[in-house]
């Protein structure tokens, strides 16, 4: 007898995508907030590259990614968020689409990147998916040829967003920091060990990815403590 291989399911896209299913919720706001920040945070010039890590897995960058690229496209940007997370990739499913091809196909010459790219359910925000899972994620995000891929979707995007792996675990998320405007790091509030944060840091500095800030992120809600949606409806 064979045992029934139990089913791990993604959570659901009204649970993930908050900021589309409740935009008036205050965790939405709190994206909202982010979203300000991140413009904010370049003297110089717009922000249109940004890519979203951690230290470790499970912290919460595939959640907030796609939470501030739902924000970004509420703002009327022309918005693409790409799953460079070729390791996990977990955004097709927070989007439910098809994932047969994405990323890894583009990278390998295999389509081209307008035949590759979903428009989603939401106005203004196009998804790449990573596509099948390859044997070498970083020989394919340091390609020369993936630059190229990012310069051209630069200039058809006004914010391009990328989910990434953990930054301790494997070099992808350097990478790609390297390749992009800014990063951010998210934190498992009361998880994270400090050391770990710093390592992060250090890590994304050494790469020359600007970082912009840290999301304390899954903070628990103080007894006491009121959000409350501020404003007429
Ligand atoms: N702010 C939050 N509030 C509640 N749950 C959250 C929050 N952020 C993330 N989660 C939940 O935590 C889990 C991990 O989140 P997510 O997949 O975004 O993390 P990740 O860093 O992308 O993980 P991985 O390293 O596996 O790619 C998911 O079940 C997600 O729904
Ligand atoms: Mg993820």
């Amino acid at each position: 007898m064979f045992k029934k291989k139990k089913q791990v399911s993604a959570p659901s896209p009204q649970r993930s995508l908050i900021a589309h299913f409740q935009p008036k919720s205050p965790i939405s706001e709190q994206y909202r907030t982010l979203r300000t920040n991140i413009q904010f945070s370049n003297v110089d010039g717009e922000m249109r590259s940004l890519m979203v890590t951690s230290s470790k897995p499970g912290e919460g960058k595939s959640t907030t990614v796609a939470n501030l690229a739902v924000v970004f496209a509420q703002q009327g940007k022309r918005v693409l968020l790409v799953d460079a997370d070729l390791r996990k990739p977990t955004v097709h499913y927070t989007f439910r689409l098809e994932n047969h091809i994405g990323l890894t196909n583009v990278l390998t010459k295999q389509t081209s990147w307008r035949s590759a790219i979903h428009s989603s359910d939401i106005d203004n925000l196009s998804v790449l998916t990573s596509g099948p899972i390859p044997p070498n994620p970083a020989e394919l995000l340091a390609s020369s040829f993936m630059k190229e891929l990012l310069e051209e979707l630069y200039s058809q995007f006004d914010v391009v967003l990328f989910d990434t792996p953990p930054i301790l675990a494997v070099t992808d998320a350097q990478i790609i920091a390297n390749l992009c405007d800014g990063s951010v790091l998210v934190t498992h509030s009361g998880q994270t060990p400090i050391e770990a944060a710093q390592k992060s840091k250090e890590l994304l500095q050494a790469a020359k990815g600007k970082l912009l800030g840290v999301v304390l992120n899954q903070r628990k809600q103080e007894e006491g403590q009121y959000y409350y949606y501020y404003g007429t409806k």
